[in-house]
């Protein structure tokens, strides 16, 4: 269904299906009796976040926030910044933030502490992708749907220069892409 700017696919439709049920059920018995408030890192864990929101049953309430890192390229610029901030205070709030992917984990340090400073009575973070081997500084996610390989991923929310978010399963690109 794919045509030549797909190397392959990482993680089909069904396996990502499978594994955010499980991390769904997983939050559910985590916060068994607690309020949650998912965080949704804008854009790329969109579909990873509308799909675990239905995994979880309990008290869900969700935000949206943008930082951006990445130029239209697949290298990072090393720099975040805020794009949108969240609706609402979370001070006293069970934050649990979705994101699509930890790479350098530079994004996630900043939002991380960002967040902390406004108090929240706890903070998770739940990623689709690690790719521990590209990190710049310590980092860890306290629930990881797939350890990947370094390979540029796209689809299921991923995107290449805000191409291909829409693809329903993570693939790899084809290099020829990035290269020119
Ligand atoms: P980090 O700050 O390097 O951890 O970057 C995190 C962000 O970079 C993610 O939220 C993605 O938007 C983007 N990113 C990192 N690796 C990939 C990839 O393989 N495909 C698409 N986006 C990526």
């Amino acid at each position: 269904m794919y045509g030549k700017e797909i190397k392959k696919i990482l993680v089909s439709k069904e396996a990502i299906a499978k594994r955010v049920a499980e991390m769904g059920e997983q939050i559910s018995n985590d916060y068994a009796n607690q309020k949650i408030t998912l965080v949704c890192t804008l854009r790329g864990a969109c579909v990873f976040f509308a799909d675990l929101m239905r995994a979880i049953h309990g008290d869900v309430e969700i935000d949206f926030i943008a930082v951006s890192s990445y130029g239209a390229d697949t290298k990072t610029s090393g720099e975040v910044k805020m794009v949108k901030d969240l609706s609402e205070p979370i001070k006293g709030k069970n934050v649990i933030v979705v994101e699509d992917i930890i790479d350098t984990g530079v994004t996630l340090s900043y939002l991380k502490k960002l967040l902390l400073a406004r108090e929240p009575k706890s903070l998770k973070i739940c990623t689709l992708l690690d790719k521990p081997s590209r990190r710049k500084v310590t980092f860890e996610g306290d629930y990881v749907g797939f350890e990947i390989e370094n390979e540029y991923v796209v689809g299921y929310g991923l995107d290449f220069d805000q191409q291909m978010r829409h693809y329903p399963d993570v693939c790899v690109l084809s290099p020829e892409v990035y290269e020119g």
